[in-house]
Formats: C-alpha cells, structure tokens, sequence
C-alpha cells in the first residue's frame, strides 16, 4: 500500500513495505500522559515551531508504519491549507464549542475569528503555551476524560484523527459516557477517522488486537516521548458504539485518502 507521509491524509507507509520507499471523572488510559510527564517533546516541537524554526519536523514511529518525518508546520494550518474533511468539519460547528486535542489551535483560531464561542483543551503544556500565544482566548490544560461537566457544548469537536484521544476500542463507550455530559440537549459531536483496513491486503495478516490500534512514539530535538496507544476506527465499529450510547452516527464526508467525518448527535 503507497501513500503519502501526511498525518492529515488517513494513508501511511506500511513496515516492511520498502524502506522510505519512499502519525477525575472516568478512569481511562491516557493515551498522551506519559509524554507529558517525559518534558513534553511533541509541545517543545509545537513551540520551538511558532518560536520561528520554521523547518523543525518531529521524528514519529508508530507499529505500523515506517518511521517517519512530519514537518511541524502541519499543526500550524490555515484554513486555505486544510484538507476538505476538516473545512468540512469546520462548517458543521455551532453554537458553544469545544475543540478536544486541539494542538496549536489551528482550527480554534479560524472558529474565534469567525465569533465562536470557542474553547480549546489539550493535555500538552506546550500546545496550550503555543495556543495562548497565538491569541486565543479560552484554552486549558485539561484532559477531556477529567474535564469538568459543569460546562455544557453545542459542538465538541475533534480534529486530525481526533477521536485517537480515546486509545482503544474498549475506551469508545467511556469517550461517549463523558461526551454526553458535557452536550446541550441539541449538542454534537464531529469528528474525523480513518479506516485501516485498508492497510491490509489479506485478512489473515489482521493483528489480534483491533486493527485500528495503534502505538506512536513522538520525538523532538532529540527527546523522545513515551509511546502512546491511538485509535482509529471504521465507520461501522463507531456506529456500533455510538448507537449503544444513545447517539446517531451520521456520515458527513469521506475522502480519497479513507478518512471519514462524522456528527454524532443523541437520538
Ligand atoms: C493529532 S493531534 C491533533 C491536534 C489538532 N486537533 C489538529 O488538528 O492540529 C492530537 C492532540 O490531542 C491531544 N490529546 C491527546 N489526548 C488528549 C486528551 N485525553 N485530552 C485532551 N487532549 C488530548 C494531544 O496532546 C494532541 O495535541
């Protein structure tokens, strides 16, 4: 399987394919603590970026692909540089919205300029340094599975492979459990993944472990971070989930690279 090197485009590099032929509420693991706790090499690459290195690439391994370069500037994309998935997305957004895992806050700042009321989170120091230095105004360090519920969205939304944060299949029904709380009566989700299966010509090759489960391994400037679990999930297994939480899945956009974006709103 041939693909680009983009994290933005659901396509990796498989192993073995040529080298370079050349991404306190419920307890649940936290796919990107650990990093976080190592001094944070993937907000360190985030800042080190915006601080004006403009060529600074993190080094990413993964289980499943060959190891690969991703140029930081990819977190720091304008509207007129995003894929159609997420411009997509970003005209799906009403009301209250909260952006989950929102890393430099790209698509937080195109929502304020537009009069959002927009508020980001992200569990990296370093994102939400680089966040508030970009201007915007409502971000916190916060982990969504802890996150107060106090607070009530008309949109959360999660971009770039978003719903990842959750780590695994098993942590789909506590993502959602969570999500429901922090919904108005009338709220969604959107969110975008990608279907792996692609990746695989033969089922037998099929790991025993849901093939959409990967581990990833961010490194910077020579600091690497710890490796943490990501999800990415087909269509069907979400909508599976997400009908026995009470939401419907609604399919708004597929690409050519197998990534999908959906709205999930309780029936
Ligand atoms: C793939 S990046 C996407 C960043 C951004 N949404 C974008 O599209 O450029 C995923 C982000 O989620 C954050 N993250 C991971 N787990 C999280 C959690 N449990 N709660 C909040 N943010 C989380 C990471 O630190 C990272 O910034």
């Amino acid at each position: 399987m041939k693909g680009p090197i983009n994290p933005l485009k659901g396509t990796f590099w498989k192993k073995g394919e040529g080298d370079m032929e050349k991404e306190e509420g419920i307890k649940i693991s936290n796919p990107m603590q650990a990093k976080r706790n190592l001094g944070d090499p993937y907000g360190k690459g985030l800042l080190s970026y915006h601080h004006g290195k403009k060529n600074a690439e993190f080094i990413v391994e993964s289980d499943i692909a060959v190891t690969e370069t991703w140029p930081i500037s990819l977190f720091f994309r304008t509207f007129d540089e995003m894929p159609k998935i997420e411009k997509k997305a970003l005209q799906n957004v009403n009301g209250k919205t909260l952006d989950i895992g929102a890393g430099a806050g790209s698509h937080s700042l195109i929502l304020q300029e537009k009069g959002f009321d927009i508020t980001a989170i992200d569990i990296s120091p370093g994102a939400i340094e680089v966040m508030k230095e970009r201007g915007l105004k409502n971000v916190f360090l916060a982990d969504f599975f802890n996150i107060d519920e106090t607070e009530k969205y008309d949109t959360l939304l999660m971009l770039m492979n978003g719903i990842g944060i959750v780590g695994n299949i098993n942590n789909l029904d506590s993502f959602f459990f969570k999500a429901k709380k922090l919904l108005t009566e009338n709220g969604k989700i959107i969110l975008d993944s990608s279907d792996l299966i692609y990746l695989y010509d033969d089922f037998e090759d099929l790991p025993e472990k849901y093939y959409g489960e990967i581990n990833y391994k961010f490194i910077f400037d020579n600091e690497e971070g710890e490796e943490f679990p990501w999800l990415f999930v087909d269509f069907r297994t979400l909508e599976k989930h997400a009908t026995a939480n009470g939401f419907v899945c609604k399919k708004l956009y597929e690409d050519e690279h197998f990534m999908y974006l959906v709205e999930l709103r309780l029936g």
